[in-house]
């Protein structure tokens, strides 16, 4: 499969990407993949990284709640904390929901909607949701059977709820599985972070280390930048985490090594003639709550100023090792702020302050400036006015996570990235600011059991689109355990046809040119014609050597929507 691409197109691709990364204004421009879930943990990505932990189902962050078994009632902390804890809710919401961190295995602190922990401090053995920092009377074994747990503190004290609806910790004697006071039914609500933190932190310092020391040197190897190169890609887009700063030994429980590891990716991008974008993908204190920003529980206290300082030092770092690397294409400076936590001023201000500081190291790399994420428009980076030279905004344009795309079949998709996303490029193009890099997209959709053509229609629409991206745009992500999300799946198994001479005709009514090879697609709905060279297209031609989309008027009359 691969070499019948690879025959025609090897040899060209090979003239234009050694011509074009210098400038990604003119000829070509930054046709990449993520290498997602390798040096900054997700769990989604590959599952079995988990696979040994204990109690794997209780990590750090695990939304929790809590009921008592006679009582018929849950658990609650008053205003989501502050004060005291009752059991007394028929029904659980955001007060009776504890996010767990993780002591041990059986160890666990169980922090309020307001960000108290509960603790056993109190005159009265009375527990309360009023402790500011999780010590040891923060700290609760749970022991379970089945649905059911007994919370015991390390004193030896058992919790029992009161028959006045309290919760108190006096009970010393070992409580039996039946319908009694210390007895409560656990419900996992949420159990949604697999990141950095909880993988380091559920295995403890050697297993994790094994775990990811392996996990680094197998996932993405030099024979992946060989694919890579040989399918058409020019960069890979790297997420890394704050820690890589201090390697060997970063703080606990994060794990050293992935420095090494970034190093090897250099060394492999120069061998197979990739770039390199290194993008801040955790920061300390998390941008936005989510795994893949090794939040510990959910939280985002990423903007304030001790954090901050830390972040510009970690780009200080990476554009001292790399600002002189061949490779290195450019550096992103945080990848995905949340924009209900992160205000744009502050945002603003961290990415000036960071642009000086990869200017200072190199003139010519790219300074590359995520969007918030959430309700944000991203013309608001376009007019701040940030950098001078070579500065980039990366939009991640998925047709999922919301609501809107959960009803759409597949031509609504297809039509979405045509009268959407294309106008709304468009549109950021006439601002005349920053370059525009789709720096995450993927083949996947919520259409449920799509064809293998529609996968087609819908990769090549946004190949067409994401091309009038000025600085271009990466794939997310290169591996993954979800098939539909993995780069090489949809190349090897022509999900994605990617390639500039490559077009999907419904008909297969194009006069073929003599060099033309044809091959039926396995549905029969559509014959796939490779093209050499100028290529006409329904909606427009790929200027020659560049690959540059020029769309014909008739597929240009969408307005800007944004
Ligand atoms: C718990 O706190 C709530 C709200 O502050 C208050 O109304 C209630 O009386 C308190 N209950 C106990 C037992 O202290
Ligand atoms: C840039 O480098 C100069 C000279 O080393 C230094 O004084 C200045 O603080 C640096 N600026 C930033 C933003 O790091
Ligand atoms: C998708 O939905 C639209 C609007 O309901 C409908 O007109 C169209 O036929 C549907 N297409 C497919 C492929 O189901
Ligand atoms: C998709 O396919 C699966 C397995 O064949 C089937 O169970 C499911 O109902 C299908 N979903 C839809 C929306 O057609």
């Amino acid at each position: 499969m691969v070499g019948l691409v690879g025959s025609s197109f090897l040899p060209l691709s090979l003239v234009l990407f050694s011509s074009c990364l210098s400038s990604v204004d003119g000829l070509s421009k930054v046709r990449g993949v993520n290498l997602g879930g390798w040096l900054v943990v997700e769990g989604w990505i590959k599952p079995s990284l988990f696979d040994g932990i204990p109690n794997g189902d209780m990590l750090d962050g695990t939304q929790v709640q809590i009921r008592s078994v006679v009582l018929n009632k849950y658990v609650s902390a008053a205003n989501g904390g502050g004060s005291n804890v009752t059991v007394d809710r028929d029904l659980a919401s955001t007060w009776e929901t504890f996010r767990l961190w993780r002591v041990s295995e059986n160890e666990f602190q169980l922090r309020c909607l307001g960000g108290q922990f509960l603790t056993s401090k109190s005159e009265d053995g009375l527990i309360l949701a009023t402790a500011k920092e999780p010590l040891s009377t923060e700290t609760f074994y749970i022991e379970r059977n089945g649905g059911r747990v007994h919370i015991k503190l390390l004193n030896g004290g058992y919790v029992q709820a009161t028959d006045d609806h309290l919760l108190i910790s006096t009970h010393q004697f070992q409580p039996g599985w039946d319908n009694n006071l210390a007895t409560f039914e656990l419900v996992i609500v949420a159990n949604n972070l697999h990141g950095d933190y909880q993988l380091a932190n559920s295995y403890g310092y050697e297993k994790a280390k094994l775990v990811l020391e392996e996990h680094r040197r197998s996932f993405i190897t030099a024979s992946d930048f060989d694919f890579l190169s040989q399918h058409g890609i020019n960069t890979v887009r790297i997420p890394v985490g704050w820690w890589i700063t201090q390697d060997p030994y970063p703080p606990s429980p994060f794990i050293g090594g992935s420095l090494a590891a970034l190093d090897l990716a250099f060394s492999w991008a120069q061998s197979y003639g990739l770039k390199c974008i290194i993008d801040l993908h955790a920061a300390p204190g998390s941008q936005n709550g989510m795994e893949h920003s090794a939040s510990r529980d959910g939280s985002v206290d990423w903007p304030s100023p001790e954090y901050i300082s830390q972040t510009l030092e970690v780009i200080d770092f990476l554009a001292t090792r790399y600002g002189g690397h061949p490779s290195l294409l450019g550096i992103e400076l945080l990848n995905e702020p949340s924009a209900a936590t992160v205000p744009l001023d502050v945002l603003v201000s961290y990415y000036m302050r960071g642009y000086q500081i990869v200017r200072n190291h190199s003139s010519t790399a790219y300074v590359i400036l995520c969007q918030r994420i959430g309700n944000a428009d991203p013309i608001e980076l376009f007019q701040a006015g940030i950098g001078v030279s070579n500065v980039v905004v990366d939009l991640h344009y998925y047709n999922l996570f919301d609501p809107y795309f959960a009803s759409m079949n597949s031509t609504q998709n297809v039509e979405f990235i045509y009268k959407i996303r294309a106008p709304q490029l468009q549109a950021l193009k006439g601002v005349n600011g920053p370059l525009i890099f789709i720096g995450e997209w993927v083949n996947e959709w919520d259409v449920q059991n799509a064809s293998q053509y529609e996968y087609q229609k819908f990769g090549r629409a946004q190949l067409d689109v994401y091309a009038d991206a000025t600085f271009g745009w990466s794939y997310w992500t290169l591996k993954n355990d979800r098939m539909h999300w993995d780069f090489e799946w949809n190349i090897q198994n022509k999900y994605l046809l990617f390639s500039k001479w490559f077009i999907v005709t419904e008909d297969a009514k194009l006069p073929a040119p003599a060099s033309t090879r044809m091959g039926d697609s396995p549905d029969h709905h559509a014959k796939i014609t490779w093209i050499p060279g100028r290529l006409e297209h329904p909606r427009g031609h790929y200027r020659d050597s560049s690959s540059e989309f020029i769309p014909s008027p008739a597929g240009c009359r969408l307005r800007p929507s944004l």
